[in-house]
């Protein structure tokens, strides 16, 4: 949903269906060769220190740095786990490059060639697909860095339906300027206004119309999102609905990871991981259109999508794993550090409205752009994992996590805890049912890995050479210097 909280209206029974995740098995993963590469240290621990002022950083810190150069391997596949064993990093050293900016680090490792799977070098291509984002045109310039992460040079086709705040029409001069923009970052956008005083869901319906109405000989699939939904892959979302024949009726999309909210809305795509309507589906919702816009008095846009496929079709949700509505409340580390690589995500820039407290709500937001950065350079490489060596493990784009007390982890990979999603999820509303929380959807479930130590990704920054620059930071307590790790990616060895 967009904002605003849902409002308990009924309580329907219940259907055991469950969505479970597809748990990518590290069973056959082959050992990854790790080679040094070059002869020379000096890439790695010359100059360059300068850079990190621009950070939100206090001097001095504790730093350590490492090249990573990619090499695609087309017989590898991504797996939950891939062990690495060499150590990721050298020993930190104390470095102020306000106060002494020419000091420069006085050790440091050489560049760690890392194989990832192999990956197409152009983007996915979406002609197949429309999406339509209901939205205020003042929330667009936020939505605009992720919009064009997700979408970009895609051939997705997009339709922004935009009111004002205040519900009017934007001004025709704005909405073709935003238009403008959104084409010149690559995304096949139209922007179109909604009619004065129309309310939220109703717009959020009416999509499905104009979607409808603006399909072309290409067009399989209409798909509407909400404009803070995150599509990380689109090679895997057109891989995944290329599995379900578009000529026939589908409602495709995701029930809530929240069991509370399961069982108050029912079985029925959460508009925030994305929903999927094949044609013929869409036609039938254009079909009965007017009905089904008379009958509705559901507040939220996705639930009167819901109602009018039941009212009047024979059609049934049919989950799709990976689609990410992200009703998980609290620290979204254990999400984020599982390996798996999720088709939708949402909820990561303003938080769950059920976590009430704002200033809560702000330590649980994402630097979604900026976490996904680092696949530009080595593809579908977004927050897969790896361990190096016997205490660390990279969940790329978004921690580095140390576990001083090595038995710890050797004994989650060993008895594949590890695979498990990590509870470090607020506890989740009490319901009177065998399923307690977020088990149907992100289950099986580990409870908190004791005494792990998190750096969590604070910047990234593309260089113009095409290679990633990622920054990790532990906030440390007390006058200690926070701990900062710079990782930086490379496909190409001469840039390095
Ligand atoms: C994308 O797919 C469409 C429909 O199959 C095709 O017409 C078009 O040429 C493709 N574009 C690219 C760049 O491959
Ligand atoms: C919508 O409201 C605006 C501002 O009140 C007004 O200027 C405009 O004429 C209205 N448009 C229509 C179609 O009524
Ligand atoms: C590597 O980077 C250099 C310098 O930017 C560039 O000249 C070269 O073409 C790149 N090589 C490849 C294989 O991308």
């Amino acid at each position: 949903m967009l904002i605003g909280s849902r409002i308990l209206t009924i309580l329907l029974l219940l259907c055991g269906s469950l969505v479970l995740f597809r748990l990518r098995s590290r069973s056959n993963s082959p050992p990854v060769r790790l080679e040094a590469a070059g002869q020379s240290n000096q890439g790695g621990c010359s100059g360059r220190l300068t850079r990190l002022i621009d950070l939100d950083l206090k001097f001095p810190i504790k730093y350590a740095r490492r090249d990573i150069i990619i090499k695609a391997n087309p017989d590898l596949d991504r797996t939950s786990l891939t062990q690495i064993d060499a150590a990721l990093l050298s020993d930190v050293q104390i470095v102020d490059p306000v106060k002494s900016p020419d000091s420069g680090l006085e050790q440091c490792s050489s560049p760690l060639t890392l194989e990832v799977p192999a990956f197409p070098r152009q983007p996915a291509n979406a002609s197949h697909i429309i999406f339509g984002i209901s939205t205020y045109i003042e929330r667009m310039e936020d939505s605009m860095p992720h919009l064009q992460r997700s979408l970009g040079h895609t051939n997705a086709r997009l339709i922004v339906l935009a009111v004002e705040f205040g519900e009017v029409t934007p001004d025709s001069k704005e909405m073709a300027a935003l238009e403008t923009r959104m084409r010149g970052l690559g995304i096949k956008a139209t922007v179109i206004g909604a009619p004065n005083n129309s309310l939220m869901q109703t717009r959020y319906f009416s999509l499905v119309k104009v979607l409808y109405e603006k399909r072309d000989s290409a067009t399989q699939w209409i798909s509407l999102l909400d404009d803070d939904t995150f599509l990380p892959s689109m090679y895997s979302l057109v891989d995944t609905l290329g599995a379900y024949d578009s000529s026939k009726e589908w409602y495709l999309g995701a029930m809530s990871e929240d069991w509370w909210s399961v069982m108050v809305y029912g079985m029925m795509s959460f508009g925030g991981g994305g929903t999927f309507l094949s044609i013929p589906t869409a036609a039938q919702i254009n079909a009965n259109y007017d009905t089904c816009t008379k009958e509705s008095t559901a507040n939220q846009g996705d639930i009167r999508v819901f109602e009018c496929i039941t009212a009047h079709t024979t059609t049934k949700l049919q989950p799709v794993t990976g689609l990410h509505q992200t009703d998980l409340g609290g620290d979204l580390s254990g999400f984020y550090e599982s390996g798996r690589l999720p088709l939708s995500v949402h909820h990561w820039k303003t938080g769950w409205h059920f976590e009430q407290k704002p200033e809560q709500r702000a330590l649980n937001t994402y630097p979604m752009a900026k976490m996904h950065l680092v696949s530009d350079v080595c593809g579908n490489c977004f927050l897969q994992r790896w361990q190096f060596g016997s205490n660390t493990i990279l969940s790329n784009g978004f921690s580095i996590s140390t576990y001083p007390n090595q038995n710890i982890l050797a004994e989650l990979v060993r008895n594949k805890e590890i695979d498990k999603m990590e509870d470090t999820f607020m506890p989740t509303r009490e319901v009177n049912s065998f399923m307690k929380g977020y088990e149907h959807s992100i289950g099986p479930l580990r409870p908190r890995a004791e005494g792990k130590i998190q750096y969590k990704l604070l910047d990234a920054k593309a260089e113009e050479n095409g290679g990633v620059r990622q920054y990790y930071v532990y906030r440390a307590l007390d006058k200690e210097p926070d701990i900062v790790y710079e990782i930086f990616w490379t496909g190409n060895e001469t840039q390095v």
